[in-house]
């Protein structure tokens, strides 16, 4: 039944296209866009002009948004790899990590929360990463990885107490979604490690978002709804 407004994914890797196709198939909202550097509009997290022309044409709609997620995320490329040691820093790289997991993520704040309805349940949904948590950290490494993810649980937090103010039924959360078999894990996927198909993480994912009220927000949850630790 499409009832519910409209539906946002923000990035459109292996998890942003999961949940794009399973919020498809459900039908539960009116609309459903999701905005990557290849749609038209494009949406390129690192780059505040196209945050900007993306937002206006979600506002162009005229459909309550009831449901954001922001799913985009780096951890390896042509700038660099996640840091064993401290001997591995590299400025490129951390720019790069802090760009399009911390800074780009609160450009998507500025431009998209306010686009949020003032009345009825709206969930924003921001993927960050267990190994952001600082109370979790017992193996140390991937330094730029886990301090800009630490950083965008910050800035979810923060958002969530300023988006209270504009309705008091909003909720704007922090996600880890668990491994999943996608490009941005694929070199560290190890044996024993439990990775899950997109399609399951999706699915896991928009169940979490659907069970969130407003006393969550601002918090830090996983794939199964378990808080994760700051
Ligand atoms: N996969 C896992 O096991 C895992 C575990 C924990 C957390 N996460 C988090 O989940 C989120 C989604 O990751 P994924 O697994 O779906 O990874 P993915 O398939 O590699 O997708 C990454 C997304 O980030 C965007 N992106 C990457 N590098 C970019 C850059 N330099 N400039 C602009 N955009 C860039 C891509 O944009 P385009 O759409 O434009 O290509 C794509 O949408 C990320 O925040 C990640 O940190 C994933």
């Amino acid at each position: 039944m499409a009832e519910h407004g409209l539906a946002v994914v923000l990035g459109t890797g292996g998890i942003g296209t999961a949940l794009r196709d399973e919020l498809l198939s459900r039908g539960q909202y009116a609309q459903v866009l999701a905005l990557g550097r290849t749609t038209e509009p494009a949406f390129d997290v690192t780059d505040e002009a196209r945050i900007a022309t993306a937002a206006a044409h979600v506002a162009a709609q005229h459909l309550p948004l009831r449901l954001l997620v922001l799913a985009t995320g780096f951890l390896h490329g042509d700038n660099g790899q996640p840091e064993r040691s401290w001997a591995h820093l590299d400025s490129a790289y951390l720019q790069q990590v802090f760009q399009v997991n911390a800074v780009g993520p609160a450009l998507v704040m500025k431009h998209f929360l306010p686009l949020l309805p003032t009345t009825g349940p709206c969930v924003a949904g921001f993927l960050s990463a267990r190994v952001g948590s600082v109370g979790d950290n017992a193996l140390g490494g991937w330094y730029g990885y886990r301090a800009s993810k630490a950083a965008l649980n910050q800035l979810v937090k923060t958002a969530a107490i300023e988006l209270a103010r504009r309705n008091k039924q909003a909720v704007c959360v922090a996600l880890h979604p668990g491994t999943v078999a996608t490009a941005l894990s694929q070199p560290f996927a190890k044996t024993g490690l439990k990775v899950r198909p997109p399609a399951e993480a999706a699915r896991e994912l928009l169940a979490v978002l659907a069970g969130l009220n407003a006393s969550q927000s601002g918090g830090f949850v996983d794939h199964l709804g378990h808080t994760v630790p700051w």
